[in-house]
């Protein structure tokens, strides 16, 4: 039976935000959500350090997403964005949450780019961090809910892998190329991709939100990684294309510098090892099926 509980969501409006809203609400949850805009029961100015306290009133549990994008060319001025919205947000939710007298679990998405960049063999959550720009930025975003886990409060980091959409992130951006029969391996295809369903993304948060024993690092990917030359014959296969032109690693670099070298051309093989071991169950472990339900299920109303 569940515990309906009362749930903060931050980041709401975003990718994964929409469908895990809907999804915990048609669960029995409740759901209240912090936006920068008017879009969100309350709203919060991130960089002012402004955030309505109130908005934790009989709050059991925060869900943080909110983040700017990383799918842009990271400028000085980005990347600043990219780290400061994560780190200063998850700042803003801790202090607040440490001045409650009781104090709600926070869930917070975090990346599997805390690996690295390139890792040689399987990655679990006790694998240490990595290099590189992003890996960075989820030791200081984790790190930034450390005083909460010290206080003793229930903290679970999403460590995310590449979330299938159709709707946004990779899939949505080779989707294009590959329907115009443009499609190909990018670099040697050796690199090993982690992916998640987002159907199985929203259902590891649940998960995670009705298990209290859920808490540290959790790898949410699909339980075995792909090459990126195995998920492009996947995704050809899938939407009936060939993929025959490959992209060599050198275009990937001049066209998107840094922010390409970290995540299309990153290899990390990532196991939800902790996922697997509290027993989650995988509605979409089959990258084929995957893709095939990612790309032809009926869009949300
Ligand atoms: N999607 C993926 O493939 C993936 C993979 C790994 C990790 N993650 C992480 O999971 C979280 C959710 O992902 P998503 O794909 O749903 O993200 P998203 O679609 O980009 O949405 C994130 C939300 O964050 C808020 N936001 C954007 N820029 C912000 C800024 N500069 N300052 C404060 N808030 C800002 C926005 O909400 P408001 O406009 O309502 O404020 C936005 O709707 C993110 O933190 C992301 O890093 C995602």
């Amino acid at each position: 039976m569940i515990h309906p509980k009362n749930i903060l969501v931050t980041g709401a409006t975003g990718l994964v935000g929409k469908p895990l809203c809907q999804a915990l609400e048609q669960r029995g949850h409740h759901v209240s959500t912090v936006s920068r805009s008017q879009n969100g029961d309350y709203q919060w100015d991130v960089d002012k350090g402004e955030f309505d306290s109130k908005a934790l009133d009989g709050v059991d549990l925060v869900i943080h997403l909110a983040g700017e994008t990383v799918a842009q060319r990271w400028s000085d001025p980005a990347k600043k964005r990219i780290l400061n919205s994560r780190v200063d947000s998850t700042k803003l939710l801790v202090d607040a949450i440490l001045k409650q007298e009781k104090r709600p679990a926070l869930i917070s998405a975090s990346g599997i780019s805390y690996y690295g960049i390139q890792v040689d063999g399987p990655v679990d959550e006790s694998t240490p961090s990595g290099d590189g720009f992003l890996a960075e930025v989820t030791r200081q975003w984790e790190g930034a809910a450390q005083s909460l886990v010290d206080a003793g409060v229930r903290v679970a980091f999403m460590r995310t892998g590449i979330v299938l959409s159709r709707e946004g992130g990779a899939l949505a951006k080779m989707l294009t190329p590959f329907r115009f029969g443009v499609g190909g391996r990018i670099g040697s295809g050796e690199q090993l991709m982690s992916w998640i369903s987002l159907p199985d993304l929203v259902s590891a948060y649940v998960f995670a939100v009705e298990n209290e024993n859920v808490d540290g690092p959790i790898n949410v990917v699909a339980p075995q990684p792909a090459s990126n030359l195995g998920f492009t014959k996947n995704l050809g296969f899938v939407i009936g294309r060939p993929t025959i032109f490959p992209i060599p690693a050198a275009v990937i670099k001049l066209l998107f510098g840094e922010m390409g070298k970290e995540t299309v051309l990153s290899d990390l093989g990532v196991l939800p090892q902790r996922l697997t071991k509290f027993g989650f169950q995988w509605q979409n472990p089959d990258l084929e099926e995957a893709l095939r339900e990612t790309i032809y299920s009926e869009p949300e109303p």
